[in-house]
């Protein structure tokens, strides 16, 4: 205790000390008082204020204190003031006390609450819901195609996207010299390897494997050596068809195809066939239907002819029976292929094929 203090008058320095608390504690009041129950506060506030009063009683309480002084002064005044001044300091220590345990007790119950609120779970709250996903567009329409197939009585075949030459070439009776195999139509691997250019490789696989009678589809991944435009990408996405039996001709082919189409587009959807050539059939033809968009009437879809151009058919040549190791006198057979992205494109009325393969959830969100 400092020289000067204690010249001042006992009393004085009780009445300073309990004066000093009181401004000091003053802000800690709202913790007892009348509104405390509508104090709320955050963990790191309670705790913040829970540290600053116990700073507070050590100021106030400890050994270095007012009060503590105070208590000293005791054995120092004139004994006949000293019973009044002695209960004097203890009536003050016991109120400062009070008020102090009350704060404490007040603060530790409003850390406590805030620690089981930062804690506790809501139960009532909605959960966070899962995001639902949903199939690629290309894979809705394969989808579809397949199931009409199935019904048709057809087998649905994987292929390889890796083919030796003869699944791409030879046994589809492309010849080493013929065009088709030069290296600008398809993507060569290491040598006698190439990503398969077209599904009809599946053909002679399938045969292969299942003999005669056979009746499946193929749909499945195809590259091209193609710079990427609105029309075209390396690779894109092809449906091989393939029927073998005793005694089938091209009216098979034809009913069949018609009838694919009409359950896709729609019971008045007609086909037309136009000749044309693959290496893989003879005779072969290409194969359109009219427009679903103006049912034959000419617009932007159909660009005005109204036809949809959409495959290639055929009947199954001879050579790849045989390559594929089926008896072509007793057998016969029709295939057909078609592009499954330009079929989407067409549908979903796109302006770029290439939206279908950048994998942007803003255009791919469209088609859940
Ligand atoms: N593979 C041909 C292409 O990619 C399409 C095709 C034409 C498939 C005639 C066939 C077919 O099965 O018979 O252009």
């Amino acid at each position: 205790m400092a020289e000067g203090q204690s010249q001042e008058s006992p009393k004085l320095q009780v009445e300073a000390a309990g004066k000093a608390f009181e401004q000091e504690f003053e802000r800690f009041q709202r913790f007892t008082g009348d509104s405390a129950h509508a104090v709320h506060l955050s963990l790191r506030e309670a705790e913040a204020e829970q540290r600053s009063l116990a700073e507070l009683r050590t100021r106030h309480f400890g050994r270095k204190s007012a009060l503590a002084a105070c208590k000293k002064l005791i054995g120092r005044v004139s004994p006949d003031e000293r019973a009044a001044f002695g209960q004097m300091v203890q009536q003050l220590e016991s109120t400062l006390g009070q008020q102090l345990e009350h704060a404490e007790q007040a603060l530790s119950r409003l850390v406590e609450s805030a620690r089981t609120e930062r804690e506790s779970i809501d139960v009532t709250l909605p959960g966070r819901r899962p995001r639902q996903g949903h199939l690629h567009p290309i894979t809705l329409l394969r989808e579809r195609i397949e199931d009409i197939f199935v019904t048709l009585g057809y087998a649905v075949e994987d292929g390889r996207e890796i083919e030796t030459d003869f699944y791409n070439f030879d046994a589809l009776n492309i010849p080493q010299n013929h065009p088709a195999r030069a290296p600008q139509d398809t993507f060569y691997t290491t040598d006698g390897f190439a990503l398969r250019s077209q599904t009809s490789t599946v053909q002679i696989h399938a045969m292969q494997r299942r003999g005669a009678p056979v009746r499946m589809i193929a749909p499945g991944r195809v590259f091209r050596r193609d710079t990427p435009d609105p029309t075209h990408n390396p690779m894109f996405f092809q449906v091989e068809g393939l029927c073998v039996d005793r005694g089938i001709s091209m009216a098979h082919l034809k009913g069949t195809v018609a009838e694919f189409l009409r359950r896709m587009f729609g019971a008045k959807t007609v086909t037309r066939f136009r000749p044309s050539y693959f290496p893989f059939t003879e005779p072969s033809a290409e194969f359109d239907f009219s427009c679903f968009k103006c049912a034959g009437q000419g617009c932007r879809i159909c660009k005005n002819s109204g036809w949809i151009e959409l495959g290639g058919s055929g009947m199954v040549h001879p050579h790849v029976l045989r390559a594929a190791g089926i008896d072509a006198d007793e057998f016969s057979g029709f295939a057909f292929g078609l592009g499954i992205d330009r079929m989407a494109a067409l549908m979903y009325s796109l302006d770029d094929i290439r939206l279908l393969f950048e994998n942007d959830v803003r255009f791919l969100e469209q088609f859940g």
